[in-house]
């Protein structure tokens, strides 16, 4: 379902997964959610409310999950050794609670095990991924506004507040449950770094992609760089609370993978340049993990050239594009912590190195471009980080959201403990 589910070492591959669907028409997008996990090797059992069986099919979960989807009906049997509520909750690592309506979320918070869903949110003591989907009146309503404020003080849980949009009840308002894609990020992000919100209250700001410089109107330098590390480190930070300004050139993803992030879109350096300009200022780090093209013309061209101008137009009319990451080093603010990435082929580690001293930034992040599994479009990483003192820690292949996860561990035990408050927008704090 994302670039990331298909590559390198998977995080929920065999993990053990409950999913308890509650009573949400957006309970109908389940089905995909279930069929992606199995394919990615998790064991996934469901578990449906009696208001979300009349919504989806119980034997269509039980057919994409290879196993038994269960119901209230099931709960007790002279059959079971043990209750099942019981046996479900301790046989999880881990619960994505899927949608999450107003009811289920009301039993959980005040303790009520009065559904097999509910007992097994009461018996468990698994992580869980808990994503809210409601009409916006129910969303905004008292009780219910209660009931999520207390939810984000809760340990173990990662809350995901609904997103604002059209909803099946043909209004337009906060209630959309987050998309398929946002929920399997989530829940590996849960599986790779736990339900810690340890970035609440910081900003981060993340550039990623390629810019693009025109050559004339048909025509441009750019290079092969989809964004997919800039955007999972984003939404790495996202996921542990932090609000994320993602600086964005032409990208080759899945658009819901921006999910939840303040993104300014870009397509040459000039522009990237000038945003980052603005939003430098209010972060508390940087990871300028875009690939900046190297050349632009002086002069743009106007009109498309023919064929047999452009090998004198190649030629000549070019300037150097000037380092951003040495101007973001150089105008910081007290504080801030800059990661600055670097691509290489050859030998990566003395390249790197020098790139380091060169570019003054506080962490470096080198990776080889020229081997599989790593570099532009792979969906795994591997590579360098280089810190201060001449600290070099290698980091082995592994997926780019757990990369990602690495990068943003390195860059927190720098930072000052956080002062501001939590980002509307971060699923930590997003509230009615
Ligand atoms: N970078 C930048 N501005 C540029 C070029 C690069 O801010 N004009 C940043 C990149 O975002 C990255 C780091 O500098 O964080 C290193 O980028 P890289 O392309 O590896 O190196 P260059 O500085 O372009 O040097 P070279 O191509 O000679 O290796």
């Amino acid at each position: 379902m994302t670039k990331t589910e298909t590559a390198g070492p998977d995080p929920l591959r065999g993990r053990r997964i409950v999913v308890g669907i509650s009573g949400s028409i957006a309970a109908v997008k389940m089905p995909l959610v279930v069929s992606a996990l199995a394919r990615r090797g998790a064991e996934v059992r469901c578990v449906l409310t009696p208001s979300a069986e009349r919504l989806v099919s119980a034997v269509a979960l039980a057919s994409l999950s290879r196993q038994p989807c269960c119901i209230d009906a099931d709960q007790w049997s002279h059959e079971a050794p043990r209750p099942l509520h019981v046996e479900l909750a301790e046989w999880a690592e881990l619960i994505l609670l899927a949608p999450l309506s107003a009811t289920t979320l009301g039993r959980w918070i005040h303790g009520l095990g009065d559904s097999l869903l509910a007992s097994v949110l009461l018996a468990s003591e698994a992580p869980v991924l808990a994503a809210a989907a409601m009409n916006t009146a129910m969303w905004t309503s008292p009780g219910v506004v209660a009931n999520w404020q207390a939810l984000q003080q809760w340990d173990r849980v990662l809350p995901l507040g609904p997103s604002a949009g059209l909803l099946a009840c043909d209004r337009r308002g906060a209630g959309r449950m987050a998309e398929p894609v946002q929920l399997l990020l989530a829940l590996e992000s849960l599986a790779l770094h736990g339900w810690q919100r340890d970035w609440q209250g910081r900003r981060l700001l993340v550039s990623a992609g390629p810019t693009r410089e025109p050559l004339d109107p048909a025509r441009c330098i750019t290079n092969p760089s989809t964004g997919l590390m800039g955007v999972l480190l984003a939404q790495a930070a996202r996921l542990r609370g932090a609000r994320v300004d993602l600086v964005h050139g032409p990208l080759a993803l899945d658009a819901q993978l921006l999910d939840g992030l303040h993104c300014h879109p870009i397509t040459t350096a000039a522009a990237l340049q000038q945003q980052l300009r603005v939003l430098q200022p209010q972060a508390d780090a940087v990871a300028m993990a875009a690939a900046v093209a190297d050349h632009r013309r002086a002069e743009p061209l106007a009109s498309k050239l023919a064929k047999h101008e452009l090998e004198q137009a190649l030629a000549q009319g070019w300037e150097t594009v000037p380092d951003l990451l040495a101007e973001l080093v150089a105008q910081r603010p007290s504080g801030q912590r800059i990661l600055g990435f670097a691509a290489h082929s050859g030998d990566v580690l003395p390249q790197a190195q020098a790139k380091f001293a060169r570019k003054g930034c506080d962490l470096l992040f080198a990776n080889p471009i020229d081997q599989p599994g790593a570099g532009f479009g792979a969906g795994t990483n591997q590579g360098w980080l280089l810190g201060p003192g001449e600290e070099v820690v290698r980091l082995e292949a592994e997926g780019k959201f757990a990369i990602a996860h690495r990068l943003l561990d390195a860059l927190g035990a720098f930072l000052r403990p956080p002062a501001d408050a939590p980002d509307p927008a971060a699923p930590a704090a997003a509230g009615p």
